[in-house]
C-alpha cells in the first residue's frame, strides 16, 4: 500500500477543544454526512499493484480507522497518522517489540501492570534487559540510562535472530518489507525509556521534559503513556518522544463501552514498524470500536473539564478525612507531583489514589459505595473505585489499603456524600 499521506494538517488556529469536535469529518459538500460512516468492508477495489492502493484489505488499513487515526494526530501533533490497535496493551506491546535484543528498556516501576507484563514476556521472548525505575526520581532514571548506555548499543539483529519479523503468509502482503521492518538492525540505540506521567495507580509525576531530553541525548527512544494525561493536558511528541500510546479505551472514547489503542509517532519508520506489526500480528480494531472512539471523542474536553473539577474537590475533601492515611493527586498543592504537574501539564487529570490503613477497610469501602461503581479501568463518565491490590499482579510497593478512584462526570455533592458515607 502506498505510504501514509501526513496526518490531516495540523490547526494551530484552533484550540485542542475545538479540534475534538471539528476533526475527522467528512469533506464538506452539500448532501454529505456530517459524522464519517462505519464502512464494514473487509476488502477493497485493487486492481493493480498493491502498493499502490490506498486500501486493500481491512487487516493492514481501512477507511473505517482514518477518521479516528487523523483526528488522533491532530491531537498529539503526530507529523504521520495514528494506528489503531485491537486494545491498549495491543498498542503498547507492538511498541516494546522495538526495543533492539541486547538493548534494554527502563520502565516506571509503577506503570500499568499489563505493560509490565508484557514488557517482561516480550524482555524475555527477544532477549533485552528491563530495569524498572522509580519515574519520579529523576537523577535515578538518568543514572538508569547511563548504565545501560554503557552497555553499548546492541549488535545489528539480522534475519532468525530473536525478534526479527518473517513474512508472513497470506492473502496479501502487509505494507513494508516484513524482513526489514522487525526489531533489532543496525542504529537501534541503547534501548528505550517508556514513561507514564502520572503513573497508574500511584499517581507519580515524570519530568517529563527533563526526561526525555536526557534520553535521547543518550540515544534512547522514548515512549510515552499518555492514557492518563489525554493530549488535551500534554503532547509529548512537542517534547521530543518518539511515540506516544493511548489506551483509547479510557477518556479518548470515554463511555466505558469500547475496547481499543493507539500508537503516534512522527518518524515513517518507526510507524511503517508499527504498521507492519500491527498486519502481522493481527491485532486490529474493529469498525464499530473506532466510529464509536471517535464519537466519544468530540465530547473529551467538556468530559475532562469536569471530572477534573470534580477529582478536585474529592481529593481535598480525601486529605481532610480522618480515615484517609493519603491522598495522591497532582492537583493537590502539597503532592510531592503538584510543582511538576503544574509545569507541564494543562490540568491534573481526574485520577485519584487514596490510601486507608488496611486491605480490609479498602474492601469495605468499595464494597459500602452505592453511586460510585466497583470496577476496574478508568476515564469513563461514571465514578469508578477499585482497591488495586486485589490484582496479583500490581506491584508490592502499592500498599495493599490503596484505593484508585476514576472521577467520573456526576453532581460533585452526590459523588461525595456516597464516598463519604462508605468511609464513615
Ligand atoms: C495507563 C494505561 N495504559 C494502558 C492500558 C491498557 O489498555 P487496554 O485495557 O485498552 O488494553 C491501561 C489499562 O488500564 C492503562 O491504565
Amino acid at each position: 500500500m502506498t505510504s501514509p499521506e501526513p496526518a490531516a494538517a495540523a490547526r494551530p488556529d484552533l484550540a485542542p477543544d475545538t479540534i475534538v469536535v471539528e476533526t475527522g469529518r467528512p469533506d464538506r459538500a452539500d448532501g454529505a454526512s456530517v459524522n464519517p460512516p462505519i464502512d464494514l468492508s473487509s476488502t477493497f477495489i485493487s486492481s493493480g499493484d498493491i502498493e499502490s492502493s490506498p486500501y486493500a484489505y481491512a487487516r493492514f488499513d481501512t477507511p473505517a480507522w482514518t477518521p479516528f487515526e487523523e483526528a488522533l494526530a491532530q491531537l498529539e501533533h503526530a507529523a504521520l497518522p495514528g494506528l489503531v490497535f485491537g486494545s491498549g496493551l495491543a498498542a503498547i506491546s507492538a511498541v516494546i517489540g522495538l526495543v533492539p535484543a541486547g538493548g534494554t528498556l527502563i520502565i516506571p516501576t509503577h506503570s500499568y501492570q499489563g505493560a509490565l507484563a508484557s514488557a517482561a514476556q516480550i524482555a524475555d521472548r527477544q532477549g533485552f534487559a528491563l530495569n524498572t525505575v522509580d519515574i519520579a526520581d529523576t537523577e535515578a532514571v538518568i543514572a538508569a540510562l547511563d548504565k545501560a548506555a554503557a552497555k553499548g548499543a546492541p549488535a545489528s539483529a539480522g534475519e532468525g535472530e530473536p525478534g526479527a519479523a518473517s513474512a508472513p503468509a497470506g492473502d496479501a502482503a502487509p505494507a513494508g518489507d516484513a524482513a526489514d521492518a522487525g526489531v533489532g538492525g543496525s542504529g537501534e540505540g541503547p534501548g528505550m525509556l517508556w514513561i507514564e506521567s502520572p503513573t497508574n495507580p500511584m499517581l507519580e509525576v515524570a519530568d517529563v521534559p527533563e526526561l526525555i531530553a536526557a534520553a535521547k541525548e543518550r540515544g534512547f527512544r522514548v515512549c510515552v503513556d499518555n492514557t492518563f494525561a489525554t493530549p488535551l493536558l500534554q503532547t509529548p511528541l512537542d517534547l521530543g518522544a518518539d511515540i506516544v500510546v493511548h489506551s483509547v479505551t479510557k477518556y479518548l472514547a470515554g463511555h466505558s463501552d469500547v475496547v481499543l489503542g493507539a500508537a503516534l509517532t512522527s518518524s515513517d519508520d518507526l510507524r511503517e514498524r508499527l504498521h507492519t506489526e500491527r498486519s502481522m500480528r493481527g491485532a486490529i480494531a474493529g469498525p464499530f470500536e473506532v466510529w464509536l472512539a471517535l464519537r466519544g471523542l468530540r465530547t473529551l474536553a467538556v468530559r475532562l473539564d469536569r471530572a477534573q473539577a470534580n477529582a478536585q474537590a474529592i481529593a481535598e475533601r480525601l486529605a481532610a478525612h480522618p480515615a484517609v492515611v493519603e491522598t495522591r493527586y497532582p492537583g493537590l498543592p502539597n503532592d510531592p507531583g503538584h510543582a511538576r504537574a503544574k509545569a507541564q501539564m494543562n490540568g491534573f487529570g481526574a485520577i485519584i489514589a487514596f490510601t486507608v490503613d488496611t486491605a480490609e477497610k479498602a474492601t469495605a469501602i468499595a464494597e459500602a459505595v452505592r453511586l460510585w461503581t466497583p470496577a476496574t479501568s478508568l476515564g469513563g463518565v461514571e465514578s469508578l473505585i477499585e482497591r488495586r491490590r486485589r490484582h496479583p499482579s500490581e506491584p508490592e510497593s502499592v500498599p495493599e489499603g490503596l484505593l484508585r478512584l476514576s472521577v467520573g462526570i456526576e453532581n460533585l455533592d452526590d459523588l461525595w456524600t456516597d464516598l463519604a458515607a462508605a468511609l464513615g
